[in-house]
């Protein structure tokens, strides 16, 4: 873990952007704003519809301005990236308002949960000539972030097969929220980082998905909350993500393995987000583990992690790795592993 104050990524050579947040709920207290304070960016202005929430948000996190019309935090002219921590509704309309003021847009992910949506926004983004990013966070896991910089390092040759599983229970903490709600949540909104995971790990969008899902008897969620899904990639590469949000133990964790023709990765982060672990060994050697420092948090380091990434792509004038054109392809996944559990059949993943 890294200790105090550090930071795991280098800050940007620009960082005093302006930046406006919409949305002032869950994941904005928990980790936007402890991520921006530890970097030490500018965030000039906050803007909930809930006035009570947004108000408490500016308080504590000593915010001087902050409003329940998002139209008056772009009309400011010292704000220039606006970070957009809503549900999906009216996502749209928001993205199309600010590019047409010149700012930059960070935006939560699911990215949209229709693709014509997110079609329309990275349309908006271009036309306007402003950058577009989805705050795809896990990418910027430590854990996750050091697995990418393993595999780019190609000590574990060509990617074959990748695994992941999960075990956590948000259907126990989070029946009584909008989230219980939503169709296909836990594929939408949570595997939707995993699936983004899989793309990042091995720079491809698989081309056919399979997903079993099931639900755990009497469950608080709509959405079936346990996934099984199947992923093949063009080269011979194999995923699979095996998601449970219902365990009835306490012990929660996230577990990945990554076999290449020079080398095996095991990782894994134990006991509710703690103890991340990953070590890996080559065939030449393979009794020799090395087991890299990870350094930081996924809440918050990840978080001024996808900051970053869009205030870099800014300045250095190019897409982000995490840009809405990019994150199409993800979507796409997903909507594919949704059509696969709703026909019960293997289904080709949307090239675009
Ligand atoms: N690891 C992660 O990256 C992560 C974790 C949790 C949530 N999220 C995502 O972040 C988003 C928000 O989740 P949350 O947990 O903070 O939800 P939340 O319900 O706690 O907060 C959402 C806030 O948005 C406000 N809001 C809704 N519509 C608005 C509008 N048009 N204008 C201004 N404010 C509006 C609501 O009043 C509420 O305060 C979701 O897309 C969720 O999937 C991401």
């Amino acid at each position: 873990m890294a200790a105090g104050n550090e930071l795991i990524y280098a800050l940007p050579k620009k960082h005093d952007y302006g930046i406006g947040i919409i949305g002032a709920g869950g994941i904005v207290n928990a980790a936007h704003l402890p991520a921006y304070r530890k970097a030490g960016l500018n965030v000039v202005a906050i803007c909930d519809i809930n006035e009570t929430a947004v108000g408490l948000t500016a308080k504590r996190w000593e915010i001087s301005d902050y409003y329940t019309d998002y139209r008056k935090l772009l009309a400011r002219t010292d704000i220039h990236i606006i970070d957009i921590a809503i549900p999906n509704e009216g996502r749209v309309e928001i993205v199309r308002e600010a590019v047409a003021t010149g700012k930059h847009v960070l935006i939560q992910k699911p990215f949209a949960y229709k693709h014509e949506q997110a079609l329309e926004m990275v349309q908006l983004a271009r036309a306007a000539g402003v950058k577009l990013a989805v705050n795809q966070n896990a990418r910027f896991a430590p854990f996750y972030n050091v697995t990418k910089q393993i595999i780019d390092s190609g000590v574990l040759g060509e990617l074959y097969l990748i695994t992941h599983e999960m075990r956590i229970n948000q259907d126990a903490v989070m029946g009584d929220t909008w989230f219980a709600k939503v169709p296909h949540f836990l594929i939408v909104d949570y595997d939707i980082h995993h699936i983004d995971l899989m793309r990042f790990w091995s720079g491809m969008t698989p081309e056919r998905v399979f997903t079993s899902t099931t639900r755990m008897p009497g469950q608080n969620f709509a959405s079936d909350m346990i996934a099984l899904t199947t992923m093949e990639f063009a080269n011979g590469l194999r995923g699979s993500l095996m998601t449970v949000d219902t365990t009835q133990s306490d012990d929660h964790f996230w577990r990945f393995t990554i076999e290449g023709t020079k080398g095996s990765l095991y990782g894994s982060i134990e006991d509710n987000y703690k103890f991340p672990k990953i070590k890996y060994s080559s065939k030449d050697k393979p009794d020799q583990w090395i087991s890299p420092y990870i350094k930081g948090d996924w809440f918050s380091d990840a978080f001024y992690g996808t900051m970053f990434e869009l205030m870099n792509a800014i300045q250095e004038d190019r897409e982000p790795s995490i840009s809405g054109k990019d994150n199409i392809n993800t979507l796409n996944t997903m909507h594919s592993i949704i059509r696969s559990i709703e026909e019960k059949q293997v289904v080709a993943v949307m090239d675009c």
